[in-house]
């Protein structure tokens, strides 16, 4: 199968940080000499004591132990502020786009980014809050969210950003999970025009949680909310008479940067943890090569930064790199579906970066709400989160990009802290659906999934690892580190593991074939189908659940349950609906299940284990090619599932 090729223009790829030449040279130095490609690399931080060391890697299950820079010392704040102010102090840092295209923007300079940072810094010193300890943020996409990331790192602490849909109970195990002192919130989040009850949810989560974990409460709609005075701080009133300045702390690079929850193939989700150092180098070379940011570039990524998206290209990429970079309150479609295009007019958006779910579905708006709105601005197209499909590729090149930017489909996942693979734009001729190259210093390999053998060559197919370690690398799951070495590297020994199939192409470039675990990506949230099954079991009417993905248009996957009901319990319609509501409030309204398939029973193995593959199979409505169900304890259920099977 050959695709067609896009490759970028001759005056495109003149400008270039890196053309087609330069990224074969740089990507065999950082292979072949890693120490030394990644020592010129870490130059591009301000270091407050310099490293001497560059790698200090150890993959051996039983004793993974990842380090990079790890004498070196720096402030993650004051890379991203202090020292742009100089040069750069009356430059716009952030500019902030409310959810309603009646409020006016806000564009925040170098200067004022950090004397808010500071405020927000010393008001969290006041409450307690020191070097190591932990913050969560649970607030909507305002610019007191990046001074809250930038004020954690200023002084040291630790941040864990709780996206804003999540319900009070995923948020109290988070809270609780990270032993947080303060969790920073907001009276309301409005999205879509539609006001979330923000302080009122956090308050909920708060009922499950330590007594003396206090919370700080930014005011953005300024609604009334119940108050306790022994526990909540008045974000607003505090920051008024806090000092501007606040001496960035000394930290190792080592020393854990943020914390950020994510779904795993089992269990509840996993505190992933980044370091500073290796993070901040990351995030900036990837940000500045991927995307081809150049001096007084406008960046837009329309992440919420309750994803590591946001972490990394709304905030920590972007801002280390002096640019000025987009935060965006809202949706894709309110007011309606030209709003994207609307702000990327408005502000001169030079680097656009979504989701191929959102891409999707305003594809299916039609083209004339992309045609109203000036675009030529734009120079360079980013998805990230789940495979694109072709046609939604195809569209956002010709209607979005008018066929003169090109797309960086970025392949890579919380764990990995910045892109793993991904075309450069002025170095690679890119196709529809590929995630291309490996960035510097990546070294894919395709294994053979049962015996782990490495496939070598080209046109082949398998589970995807990496061979050698990079500095954005997560260092371990927070308090429990055995669960990470398990996780990424105890199935293919020597190698992380990423949890993603992949194919390589006859011309040696890669595709990602999407999850080979029990993970699920539902509108690019990455989602635990173990997590949705015990939210329903948790449910008193459910006996047993089993959740699958399927294939949605515009999801990418959709959410299908099988539900065992608790003998004499009726499956209503009513029910459904209960079943749907209630997982919304477990985890939140982005793990609603789209269909629910009442099960009499679930097929299993003899030993009781659910053969997953053929309820996928089901889900996928390709009950055609179930494969061998001889191993079956009653084949029998199959034929009822089949029967009455929800996705025709
Ligand atoms: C999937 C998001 C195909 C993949 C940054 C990965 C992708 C998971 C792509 C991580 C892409 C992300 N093409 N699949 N360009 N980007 N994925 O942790 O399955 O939320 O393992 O990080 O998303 O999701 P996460």
């Amino acid at each position: 199968m050959t695709s067609p090729t896009y490759a970028p223009s001759a005056e495109l790829a003149s400008k270039a940080h890196v053309d087609a030449a330069k990224y074969e040279e740089m990507y065999a130095a950082s292979i072949k000499d890693p120490d030394g490609f990644w020592r010129e690399q870490g130059a591009r931080i301000d270091w407050i004591k310099p490293f001497t060391q560059v790698k200090n890697v150890s993959y051996d299950f039983g004793n993974v132990n990842i380090n990079w820079y790890a004498d070196g010392t720096l402030n993650v704040s004051a890379n991203c502020i202090d020292r742009h102010l100089a040069t750069r102090g009356d430059q716009t840092a952030i500019i902030w786009e409310p959810d309603s295209p009646d409020e006016a923007a806000q564009h925040i300079t170098y200067q004022e980014l950090h004397d808010n940072t500071c405020r927000m810094a010393n008001v969290l010193k006041d409450m307690g809050v020191g070097k190591g300890d932990r913050v969560v943020l649970y607030i909507p996409m305002i610019p007191e969210a990046a001074y809250a990331m930038l004020a954690c790192t200023r002084i040291g602490a630790i941040h864990s950003i709780v996206f804003a849909g999540f319900s009070p109970d995923a948020l109290a195990a988070r809270v609780n999970g990270s032993e947080a002192k303060v969790v920073i919130t907001a009276d309301e989040a409005p999205r879509g025009g539609r006001n979330t009850p923000l302080k009122t949810n956090a308050d909920k989560a708060l009922e499950a949680c330590s007594d003396s974990v206090k919370s700080l409460v930014v005011r953005r709609t300024g609604s009334d909310v119940p108050w306790n005075d022994a526990r909540d701080y008045d974000y607003n009133a505090l920051a008024a008479q806090a000092a501007t300045t606040c001496a960035p702390e000394e930290m190792g690079a080592e020393d854990p940067l943020f914390i950020l929850y994510t779904s795993g193939s089992t269990g509840q989700p996993k505190g992933v943890v980044h370091t500073t150092g290796g993070y901040i180098v990351y995030a900036s070379l990837t940000h500045q090569m991927t995307f081809d940011y150049h001096e007084g570039d406008i960046f837009w990524c329309t992440a919420d930064v309750g994803w590591v998206t946001g972490h990394s290209y709304i905030v920590y990429g972007p801002l280390a790199n002096g640019a000025t970079t987009v935060m965006f309150e809202g949706t894709p479609t309110y007011p309606d579906a030209s709003r994207f295009w609307q702000v990327c007019e408005k502000h001169k958006v030079n680097q656009f970066y979504t989701a191929p779910t959102a891409i999707r579905a305003l594809m299916g708006q039609g083209d004339e709400f992309v045609k109203k709105a000036d675009l030529s601005s734009l120079r360079i197209l980013g998805t990230v989160g789940e495979p694109i499909n072709p046609e939604a590729w195809n569209w956002y090149n010709d209607v979005v990009g008018g066929g003169n930017c090109p797309i960086v489909d970025t392949w890579w996942q919380t764990e990995t802290g910045g892109h793993l693979m991904t075309p450069l734009p002025g170095a690679h001729a890119t196709k529809p659906g590929s995630a291309m190259k490996p960035f510097f210093g990546i070294e894919p390999v395709v294994l053979e999934p049962a015996s782990g053998e490495i496939i070598e060559g080209n046109g082949v197919e398998g589970v995807l690892c990496i061979r050698d370690s990079w500095p954005g690398q997560m260092r371990t799951v927070w308090g429990d580190h055995e669960r990470f070495e398990k996780t990424y590297f105890s199935d293919y020994k020597g190698y992380y593991f990423t949890g993603d199939g992949c194919r390589r192409d006859e011309d040696g470039d890669y595709w990602i074939t999407g999850r080979v675990d029990d993970v699920i990506n539902v509108s690019g949230h990455r989602m635990g189908t173990a997590e949705v099954e015990s939210a329903l079991v948790a449910h008193e009417k459910v006996a047993e659940a089993a959740v699958v993905g399927y294939p949605h248009d515009i999801k990418g996957q959709g959410i299908y349950c099988y539900v065992t009901l608790m003998s004499g319990e009726e499956p209503t319609e009513e029910l459904r609906k209960e079943l749907r509501t209630w997982v919304r409030t477990e985890i939140g309204p982005i793990a609603s299940p789209d269909l629910i398939q009442w099960a009499p029973g679930l097929p299993k193995t003899r030993s009781g284990k659910i053969m997953r593959r053929i309820l996928r199979k089901i889900a996928e409505n390709d009950y055609g090619s179930l494969g061998d169900t001889s191993t079956l304890a009653e084949p029998a259920v199959v034929d009822d599932l089949i029967e009455n099977r929800m996705n025709r």
